[in-house]
């Protein structure tokens, strides 16, 4: 018997020690890092999977990013407890997170990561977006949540925010009336780059 709950402020430091514990010794120093440091999580899609004893087998994580100028979700990290590796336990934090993220709405998932193991759940290759260096191309995935999101994006991945301390008010949206939305998204997905979506709040104070 499993719960997966979303993420709160309790369990950072056990979630936190998961992932150190699945991880190689310096794993905030992947460049991926770089586009989650000051950007608050997306809270709702942020889950753990414990056991009926209440102890932390899996967490998965999201972050908000932009992708070729669009809004894109980074997934990752995702971890399983070494004990209960290969039991379906990562498949199942995958498949509810990204179920959740289609019914939120988002439009299109990236990742960098094993491309034998993602996908299962239907990540392939981007070839045309960029995440930032020091990164393998050939780990660089996306899956669409909503058919044709990632048709045609060319580009870097970049920040959603920037960090507090620089953050500025938003430039308003320039779109012009002949401008179509992309066939991924809607038109009020169309913010400003630095725009945060309404699901993009910070797990803590
Ligand atoms: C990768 C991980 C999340 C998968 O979760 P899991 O619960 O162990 O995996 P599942 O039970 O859902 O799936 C098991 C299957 O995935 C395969 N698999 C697991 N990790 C894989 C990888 N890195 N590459 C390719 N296949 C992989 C297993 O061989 C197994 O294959 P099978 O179904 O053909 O037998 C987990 O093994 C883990 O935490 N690994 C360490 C941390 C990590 O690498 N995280 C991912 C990078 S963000």
């Amino acid at each position: 018997m499993f719960e997966i709950c979303p993420e709160s402020p309790a369990d950072e430091y056990e979630v936190e020690a998961l992932y150190d514990l699945c991880f190689a010794p310096g794993r905030t120093a992947l460049s991926s890092y770089r586009l989650r440091e000051g950007v608050a999580r997306v809270a709702e899609l942020c889950l753990t999977l414990r056991d009926g004893s209440g102890i932390l087998l899996a967490a998965i994580r999201f972050w908000p990013v932009r992708a070729a100028g669009r809004r894109a979700l980074l997934l990752g990290p995702i971890a399983v407890h070494p004990t209960a590796q290969g039991e379906g336990l990562g498949a199942l934090l995958m498949r509810d997170s990204l179920e959740r993220a289609r019914a939120g709405g988002w439009a299109r998932v990236l990742l960098v990561g094993d491309a034998p193991y993602y996908q299962r759940f239907g990540f392939r290759k981007l070839e045309d977006v960029e995440m930032p260096p020091p990164t393998n191309p050939d780990r660089v995935l996306g899956l669409e949540l909503r058919p044709g999101a990632w048709v045609g994006l060319t580009g870097p991945v970049t920040r959603a925010e920037m960090p507090a301390p620089l953050a500025q008010t938003p430039p308003a949206p320039h779109i012009r009336p002949d401008q179509k939305p992309h066939p991924g998204e809607s038109a009020d997905e169309r913010k400003p780059a630095d725009g945060a979506a309404p699901d993009q709040r910070p797990l803590g104070p």
